[in-house]
């Protein structure tokens, strides 16, 4: 039996290369060996104030740069998480067992909260819980996601282990978070201390996925690096420049190493044309791709419902299975 994977990306601002490096590129990796289910959290995306017409047309927009970037419908199961109505289900039940303590410790919602000081709702709060009923819906033993989710990721697998004290084992898979040992943290172009945000104010802190090569040339050029002049590796004291070596090595193949040697003796302009070289020689046809399936949104709809179609055939087992066992009345 194959294992299963699972993950999702929230749909706000553009996919970033920090999304690719730290996610999608792993999941395109994992999709011949592994049985796969990647999907659109537009859920999640409701936290935030979002404009209806803006929030499904970026659905649409974050589907297309799935596909483009190297998903394939067919070997994986890719959806919206909207259209499997098992995720806020199951996210209710998992709700009355999450302390609200545990919740409040969340980085990623003191973040938040700080960020979107005029609209702190219950969303943003439980933004955990429903993470975990996506994970655990589908039985999932492997979550691909970059360093930020780690938490979440805690939470959720806590979360079994208080289902169990409670109903007893048996019915959730322990999920293992799986994250990369390089580009688990891409950060900001402008500010190498932060990450890389897709939801960032400033679009020069990112190279958004579908950015054209003259956006990609000019952000890497003004992209921060530090004093001193050579290229090396220093995450302490070199933070700019070890974040562009770390972009470099992943979608180059070549190691840290490798790339410290080649450019002993050249300055940080040398490194910053020839990766804007690099990301545009990765991205090009990418943009390419995209623009294309964007004219078709009827396909892309159509793939969508089908997409739907298979998850919810999981996730009702799995949510027959809970509301058997903690008492509620069957439905169907
Ligand atoms: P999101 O949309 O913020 O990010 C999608 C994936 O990209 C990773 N990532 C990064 N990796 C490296 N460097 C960065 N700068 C960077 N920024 C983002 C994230 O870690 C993530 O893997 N809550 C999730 C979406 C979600 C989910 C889930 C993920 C909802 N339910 C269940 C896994 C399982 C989120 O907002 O990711």
């Amino acid at each position: 039996m194959k294992k299963t994977i699972l993950s999702g990306s929230t749909v706000t601002g553009d996919l970033t290369l920090g999304n690719y490096i730290g996610a999608i590129n792993t999941w395109t990796q994992l999709q011949d060996e592994y049985d796969c289910l990647y999907f659109l959290a537009d859920l999640h995306a409701l936290t935030v104030h979002q404009d209806p017409e803006v929030l499904r047309k970026r659905t649409h927009s974050f589907f297309a740069q799935y596909l483009a970037l190297g998903l394939d419908p067919k070997k994986n199961i890719i959806f919206a998480q909207s259209q499997v109505p098992q995720h806020t289900e199951l996210s209710w039940i998992l709700t009355c067992l999450t302390p609200m303590g545990y919740l409040n410790r969340m980085t990623q919602f003191k973040e938040k909260a700080e960020k979107h000081v005029k609209n702190i709702n219950a969303g943003l709060f439980t933004y955990p819980v429903l993470m975990a009923a996506d994970i655990l819906l589908y039985q999932a033993d492997l979550v691909p996601v970059g360093e930020d989710q780690k938490q979440h990721l805690e939470l959720c697998r806590d979360l079994v282990g208080y289902f169990e004290n409670r109903y007893g084992k048996g019915i959730f898979k322990m999920p293992e978070p799986m994250i990369g040992k390089t580009g688990a943290r891409i950060m900001s172009l402008q500010d190498p201390t932060k990450k890389m945000s897709k939801s960032d104010e400033n679009d020069k802190n990112r190279i958004s996925i579908i950015d054209d090569a003259k956006a990609i040339e000019k952000k890497f050029k003004s992209a921060a690096t530090d004093s001193g002049s050579e290229i090396k590796y220093d995450v302490e004291n070199k933070a700019g420049v070890s974040n562009l070596l770390t972009i470099y090595s992943v979608l180059s193949g070549k190691t840290i190493e490798q790339l410290e040697n080649e450019y002993v003796g050249k300055m940080y302009g040398h490194l910053k044309v020839d990766l804007a070289q690099v990301v545009i020689q990765k991205l090009g046809p990418v943009k390419d791709k995209y623009d294309d399936l964007m004219k078709n949104r009827d396909y892309l709809d159509q793939l969508l419902v089908e997409g739907a179609e298979r998850a919810e055939a999981r996730a009702e087992a799995t949510i027959k299975k809970v509301y058997d066992t903690v008492g509620l009345v069957r439905r169907r």
